[in-house]
């Protein structure tokens, strides 16, 4: 296959250019510790996480330098050995490099070029010709300045462009990230993403979106760094998938593009991230994790496009502003470099009119990235964290005034900024006024300077004015924590009552138990809540960007958490919750409850126990005890089974009735406690923010009937997941060789096929009600026909600019100009060495690709998105209270030689509220990309025609009484 990246498209100018992409001898003294300082001021410092870390600088420090200060031979030979534990345990590093150094498998994704020019779709051409007056009249400087970051920390926000100041284009401030304003003061914590998930309500997720952007504005931020719907979920233990919204790619989309109609209605932009394939932390990016290189996803075409893409497409059907491009290669390029999926799928296929965003440091390469489809370089530094050195910046001018990337490439990528500031009405002032954030993220104090990276002296100004910005969205926080808790099992106690049962469950208890009936029980209820997830812990904000598991679980950990406002902990609300007149509640706020004397009899009184255990994760420049990013397994942390099973032993001696709460980032196994008898009822209530205990006791207490469904499959195991479905802890090479040979069986998919019994299935969820599915009808749209209509020609026309290269001084650095050191400028020192050549372009960079079938128009062929067949089914409300049911829709695909089709997919779900006794018709609408599989040989999206589609419809992927024929 043809190159993509080819190491000419960088042996093009200056010096730091000439390095070898694949990074072999430029920054190999760069020490992983350096890509963890991503802290604020404040907070513990920044070698806080060399604890975790085995990296040459903290050998250096304490072992080398020590000890051979001492010389003993002792020293020597604990030097040595450490030095070859070292080598062995860093990831495997030094064999594997040595294996594959000399033919590292660069490049294997194919080539796309050149960059399709944003401005070709109706919804966007007002935009489109607004930025084409503004950035006609920008210099070199400033439309360099647009496209890339002024470096770490050389903002208020965790990402700032640069200005074109004279045309009236400001910096734009971006900040994190999926659930809250990330290092913000007075914003709400929201429920993470797979929380948000579970909830299966689409209103909630544009409501939480929307909510998120309110503050976002209010902060002063242009561009939220969400949502997440990369990772996906291949692998359970994945340290970010608590992200997104579950390990289905329908229900991602569906999410993520709720979530970015949410935040765009109020005028910020959302990014959807992270495209594409970082489906695990271990070696998600050069360097963090010794090996000079990150791991490739090498997946196949359909499986990328039927799976992982897939939600990134509905995002762009939903006009999101920006996508960022992920830290991991694939099949071989890095992702923010590879041609294939910025320009060709991004850009033609799904004709994606936004910008695209690196993570950050996500960018490996200069020209080639730009040629690629790469638009902004963030946070601007390039090879190494906060070293002030860009890829972009005084780079890129130069690239452009010698010709190796094409000033029209240049043109789009600024245009693509200044459109999407436009599209969404950042222009106006009175939303969006010119200034930098109200809140800085690198200190607390009221008083800072603007640019805390830069180490030469600036004037203090307020930087924080500590705007309160929440509003009543803890509303919205609670209903989406409550909604987005499962019921697992409930063996007749829950909801529970004030005074511990009702009156009816209560008697049937106390005649039917062996140990309690008969006796008098004249006390009170006795209730004991167990395990340190039900407490408050240290505090929510102990551990810098939540990285530690204490206390009660509300979020993962890295750039998706936030400072929590408050935390209302279980126990917090169940202290309010209960009578203290009829309850008395023991509390065990730890996972080893030494129980003695008093204690030991009030144990053997209880007649109701909580139990609490979590799992936590998080992203990987960051490490808990042995979860680096990743989980290290799918079960319950800190003893959270031997708790559980403790618990059901010693409550009321074995008869006491238990309820496990469970708080996560993903499936726990549960199968040492799951069949315990007493263990009557299980909630998993995901990561609920700021509003856990009192959503938590909205469902206990029955006051919200629960109504989460499961956006992942639990499995008993985790081998029961497949083969593909384990986290890669050691590297394969020295670019880690992640091969997706699964393809589309993840999760569900892959039970299905292999007719494994999952504990819980995909969809599952128990609510305090029955609902009874009935007549099913089936409505035929449109006629089949395998290939979607020809694709459109452009609704709009691309701006067009002047070709011809800039003059060189609009590049030099202006004079009398006092730079901030380390502070990313677009200027160069000097210019007239700078001459114009032929400079080699990537391999197929002249063999222009034909325009896919698949394209045309935002978000693709529009036909894609036609409605070819409705599903509608009546539900009804059989039991005693009301509540909410959210019915799915799976689809068979007929069965077509040579095409293998996963057993069902979810192509359809919705979720409304009825009274006991109430009906109400489910519809769902079955586009043409819903009901077409990805033809690798037709490169397009194909429909099949011959045989019958089957509609499975249900309240899970395995419970689907209803069927119907198309
Ligand atoms: C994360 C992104 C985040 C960025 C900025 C990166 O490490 O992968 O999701 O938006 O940092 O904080």
């Amino acid at each position: 296959m043809a190159r993509d990246q080819s190491q000419e498209g960088l042996l093009r100018d200056s010096e730091r250019w000439s390095k070898d992409e694949a990074g072999h001898d430029s920054d190999s003294d760069i020490e992983a510790t350096e890509y963890l300082d991503r802290g604020r001021a404040g907070t513990p410092p920044k070698h806080e996480y060399d604890q975790s870390f085995p990296t040459a600088n903290k050998a250096r420090q304490s072992g080398i330098i020590r000890c051979m200060g001492r010389r003993s031979r002792c020293c020597i030979g604990f030097l040595a050995a450490f030095i070859g534990l070292w080598i062995l345990l860093s990831a495997g590093g030094a064999f594997v490099y040595k294996k594959y150094q000399e033919e590292p498998p660069y490049g294997q994704s194919p080539p796309w070029y050149p960059s399709p020019k944003g401005g070709i779709a109706k919804t966007w051409a007002a935009s489109y010709d607004k930025a084409a007056k503004m950035v006609n009249k920008m210099t070199l400087a400033e439309k360099v300045n647009v496209t890339t970051g002024t470096g770490w920390q050389m903002g208020l926000a965790v990402g700032t462009n640069g200005p074109a100041v004279h045309v009236g284009f400001p910096q734009l401030q971006l900040q994190d990230g999926p659930l809250g304003i990330r290092f913000a003061d007075n914003i709400t914590a929201f429920p993470a993403g797979v929380t948000v998930g579970a909830t299966w309500n689409r209103q909630l997720m544009y409501a939480r979106g929307r909510a998120h952007a309110i503050e976002a504005r209010q902060k002063g931020i242009n561009v939220l760094l969400g949502p997440c719907v990369g990772p996906l979920g291949r692998m359970p233990a994945g340290g970010r998938n608590w992200e997104g919204f579950g390990a289905d790619p329908y229900l991602q989309g569906v999410a993520g593009a709720e979530t970015v109609k949410g935040i765009q209605s109020e005028g910020v932009m959302a990014t959807i991230k992270h495209f594409v394939a970082n489906e695990q932390e271990h070696f998600r990016q050069p360097w963090e994790w010794t090996l000079p290189h990150a791991l490739s996803a090498n997946i196949d075409d359909r499986t990328l496009h039927e799976l992982y893409a897939w939600p990134f497409g509905d995002a762009v059907k939903a006009g999101v502003a920006s996508v960022m491009c992920s830290y991991n290669m694939v099949n071989n390029s890095y992702a923010c470099g590879n041609s294939k999926l910025l320009n060709g799928i991004l850009k033609d296929e799904m004709g994606f009119q936004g910008f695209v965003m690196s993570d950050w440091l996500a960018q490996r390469s200069g020209v080639a990235s730009a040629l690629a489809g790469l638009d902004m370089t963030m946070p601007g530094d390039g090879a190494k964290w906060a070293d002030g050195e860009s890829f972009w910046g005084p780079e890129l001018s130069r690239a452009v005034l010698n010709g190796s990337v094409p000033v029209d490439r240049l043109n789009d990528m600024v245009t693509r900024i200044v459109a999407a500031w436009y599209q969404l009405g950042q222009d106006d002032e009175t939303k969006f006024p010119r200034q930098p954030p109200n809140f800085s993220s690198w200190t607390d104090e009221r008083m800072g300077v603007l640019a805390p990276g830069s180490p030469s002296p600036q004037a203090q100004v307020v930087v924080n004015q500590f705007l309160n910005v929440q509003a009543n969205h803890s509303v919205i926080a609670r209903e989406v924590a409550a909604e987005g808790t499962v019921l697992l099992v409930n063996e007749g106690l829950l909801p529970i009552s004030r005074t511990g049962l009702d009156e009816a469950k209560l008697k049937t208890r106390r005649s039917t138990n062996a140990r309690t009936a008969g006796k008098r029980h004249t006390g009170k209820f006795s209730i004991g809540v167990f395990g340190e997830d039900a407490g408050p812990g240290k505090g929510p904000n102990h551990c810098k960007d939540r990285a530690c598991n204490q206390g009660t679980l509300a979020s993962g950990w890295g750039s998706g958490a936030v400072e929590f406002p408050y935390l209302v902990s279980p126990i917090e609300a169940l202290r309010k919750e209960f009578d203290s007149s009829k309850v008395e509640l023991h509390e065990y706020l730890t996972n080893k409850p030494s129980i003695t004397g008093k204690d030991k009899v009030a144990l053997e009184d209880l007649e109701l126990c909580i139990v609490f255990a979590n799992a936590d994760s998080g992203e990987g420049y960051v490490k808990w005890e042995d979860v680096r990013g990743d989980r290290s397994d799918l079960n319950l942390q800190k003893g959270g089974d031997d708790l559980i099973v403790d618990v059901a032993a010693k409550c009321g001696s074995g008869s006491g009735d238990v309820i496990a709460v469970i708080h996560a980032v993903g499936p726990v196994l549960m199968e040492k406690w799951i069949d315990l008898p007493n263990v009557k009822a299980v909630l998993l209530a995901n990561l609920p923010g700021q509003e856990s205990g009192n959503a938590l006791v909205d469902i206990l207490f029955g006051k919200t009937n629960p109504s989460g469904h499961l956006p992942f499959t639990i499995g008993k195991s985790l081998d029961d997941y497949g083969p593909g479905a384990k986290v890669m802890y050691l590297p394969n090479g020295v670019i880690p060789q992640q091969d997706f040979s699964e393809g589309l069986y993840i999760d569900y998919r892959y039970f299905d096929k292999e007719g494994i019994e999952p504990r819980f299935e995909f969809g599952f969820g128990l609510s305090y009600t029955n609902f009874n599915l009935s007549n099913i009808r089936v409505e035929s749209k449109k006629a089949k026909s395998a290939l979607p209509e020809a694709r459109p020609s452009p609704a709009a026309e691309p701006p067009s600019y002047s070709t011809v290269i800039p003059p060189k001084d609009e590049a030099r650095f202006p004079s009398g100009f006092r730079a901030l050191e380390k502070y990313i400028y677009p200027y160069l020192p000097a210019v007239d060495n700078i001459k114009v050549g032929h400079y080699p372009y990537p391999d197929g960079y002249d063999t222009e690709r034909p325009l896919s079938g698949a394209g045309g128009d935002e978000g693709g062929n529009p036909d894609l998105w036609a409605t070819y067949v409705t599903v509608t089914v009546d539900v009804r409300n059989d039991g005693p209270v009301a509540g909410a049911v959210v019915p799915q829709l799976y689809i068979e695909y007929p069965p077509k030689d040579e095409v293998d089709f996963p057993v069902r997919v979810l192509r359809g779900f919705d979720k409304f509220y009825l009274k006991p006794g109430e009906t109400h018709t489910a519809q769902f609408s079955l586009t043409r990309r819903d009901l077409s599989y990805w033809d690798v040989v037709e490169q397009n999206w194909v429909m099949v025609t011959e045989g019958e589609y089957k509609f499975g419809v249900g309240l899970s992927s395995r419970d689907l009484p209803l069927t119907g024929r198309w």
